[in-house]
């Protein structure tokens, strides 16, 4: 018995150490060596107290030694790209000093129009405004932001008398920029219509019944309100009046459900939501955006023009436009659709998986575009090419095939096709910038399979080699690893000029 459960410690030390600093689940161990799982975790369990492995973020363990993952002899950290950086470019990284760039909820209660969304991605309204006037942009300029989500960038903008232009492929977002800045509403006619909501008929609408565990999302009473509150909605006659309840209704829905966004949508078994939290919240949530129209009517006013587009594919006119600020989705970041797919679904902009497939294989890529987009993207010849890029390629792929079980095999392509959508983002932002405009992007970096990723050096030299001079590496926060907890990863503001 002793020497079968050392034949087995040995076994699994030795499929532990093979993840390297990756890491591994115990269902992985228990595949790889072909043992069942409940004696891996006892064993595993045996390792841990005698200080032979540890276990990182996700469900991974690795070996003590490997803890640090500075310990991995092929491992390449942020400082040693940083002097690279410095050395092929001269820019020395340095702090950021403005406001805060983290997107605060508390904070956010203040903030008239940006409040009536609560999607927690990018920058805060704070930072953009710091950034118009650390450049001096002045009403009757155009800013741009190709990844436009909610729309925090054209709020900001529009507010100072600044004309802006947003583009973001998710009709989910497109949306809520566009309502966020249309401000000639009749407040009145709001209110009328919002009072005369019709919420004590029978629900004739059914929920989005596509959506898999859709009878989970909600209890039964909530999901009743909701639809009586959706059917109310539909029923006003004034489309700009309704889609401003649809909004309404949109950010309100995740307060409904059983689920919450952490970012990722995710159950959250603790929550107790009652029957009447639909109409509470739709009410204070309307009743916000009657006082922040009020408050807007005074301010100057930007014109703004939101596009539902692929920003790859979106040309803007040459030297049209004063300061582009954006932040566009991490490497191996959120996956946006299918973390919003609740809100486009009961808004009826999807109506299928499919559907969403199809959106997720258009968005700039992360872990969950479809292989075959891959495969395709692989065969191209005409794709984006940089060294560090293609060494961090060729690190992950090395790393993931010598590793049992990774979720994706073709990874390093996944990452490289990242870098490629990016890079034919910023050539349409390039061509439509004025000579000396200033390119803002929020990035932060990754790490992939033990593989560290310093994104915001490499949009910077490809922006360099798109014709942009890099001004500034400004690091304005750091944030922890969803991989490795112990590995503090960063977030980055990128000044450019053209
Ligand atoms: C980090 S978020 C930007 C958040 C934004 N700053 C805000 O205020 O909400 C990145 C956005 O890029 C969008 N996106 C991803 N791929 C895109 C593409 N190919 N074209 C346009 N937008 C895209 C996503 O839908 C997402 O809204």
């Amino acid at each position: 018995m002793v020497l079968f459960l050392s034949g087995l410690e040995d076994r699994v030390v030795e499929t532990v150490r093979n993840s390297l600093t990756i890491g591994i689940t115990l269902k992985q161990i228990a595949q790889a060596i072909d043992e069942n799982l409940e004696a891996v975790d006892g064993c595993v369990q045996a390792l841990r107290d005698r200080g032979k492995v540890v276990r990182m973020g996700r469900g991974l363990w690795v070996l003590k030694e490997y803890e640090q993952i500075d310990n991995d002899p092929e491992f390449i950290s942020p400082a040693t790209y940083n002097e690279k950086f410095a050395d092929l470019y001269g820019v020395q990284l340095s702090e950021y000093s403005g406001s805060s760039i983290t997107f605060s909820a508390n904070h956010l209660m203040e903030k008239k129009v940006q409040r009536w969304t609560p999607y927690v991605q990018g920058f805060s309204a704070d930072f953009v405004d710091n950034m118009l006037q650390r450049y001096d942009v002045k009403p009757g300029q155009r800013v741009l932001d190709p990844f436009a989500g909610s729309g925090t960038v054209l709020v900001s903008a529009k507010m100072k008398g600044i004309d802006a232009i947003g583009v973001d492929l998710m009709p989910l977002m497109s949306f809520m920029a566009r309502v966020k800045t249309e401000w000639d509403l009749d407040v009145k006619a709001v209110r009328r219509e919002f009072e005369g909501l019709d919420w004590n008929q029978e629900p004739k609408l059914s929920s989005p019944a596509f959506l898999k565990r859709w009878k989970s999302h909600f209890n039964a009473g909530v999901l009743r309100n909701l639809l009586l509150l959706k059917q109310s909605i539909l029923a006003v006659k004034q489309p700009k009046i309704t889609d401003l309840f649809r909004l309404a209704f949109a950010s309100i829905l995740v307060d409904c459900s059983n689920l919450n966004r952490s970012p990722c949508l995710g159950y959250d078994r603790t929550k107790a939501v009652s029957d009447d939290t639909p109409l509470i919240l739709f009410r204070a949530k309307v009743q916000d955006m009657i006082e922040d129209l009020v408050y807007v009517r005074e301010k100057a006013q930007g014109h703004v023009e939101v596009i539902t587009g692929d920003s790859r594919l979106v040309r803007y006119e040459p030297e049209s436009i004063d300061i582009a600020i954006t932040s566009p989705p991490y490497v191996n970041g959120l996956d946006y659709v299918i973390n919003y797919k609740i809100e486009m679904a009961w808004l009826d902009m999807v109506h299928s998986y499919d559907e969403l497939g199809q959106l997720k294989d258009e968005m700039v890529a992360c872990d969950n575009v479809s292989r075959s987009i891959i495969r395709g993207f692989s065969e191209r010849l005409d794709s984006y090419e940089d060294v560090w890029v293609e060494e961090i390629a060729e690190r992950i792929a090395h790393r993931i095939t010598s590793k049992e079980g990774y979720r994706r095999k073709d990874m390093h392509n996944v990452v490289r096709k990242y870098f490629d959508d990016v890079y034919r983002v910023f050539r349409n932002v390039y061509e439509g910038l004025k000579t000396g405009a200033r390119f803002i992007i929020v990035i932060g970096d990754s790490l992939i399979a033990g593989v560290y990723i310093p994104a915001d050096l490499i949009l910077a030299q490809m922006a360099k080699a798109i014709g942009f001079k890099i001004e500034n590496v400004e690091i304005a926060r750091s944030r922890r690893s969803g991989q490795r907890r112990s590995f503090k990863l960063r977030e980055s503001v990128v000044i450019l000029s053209k």
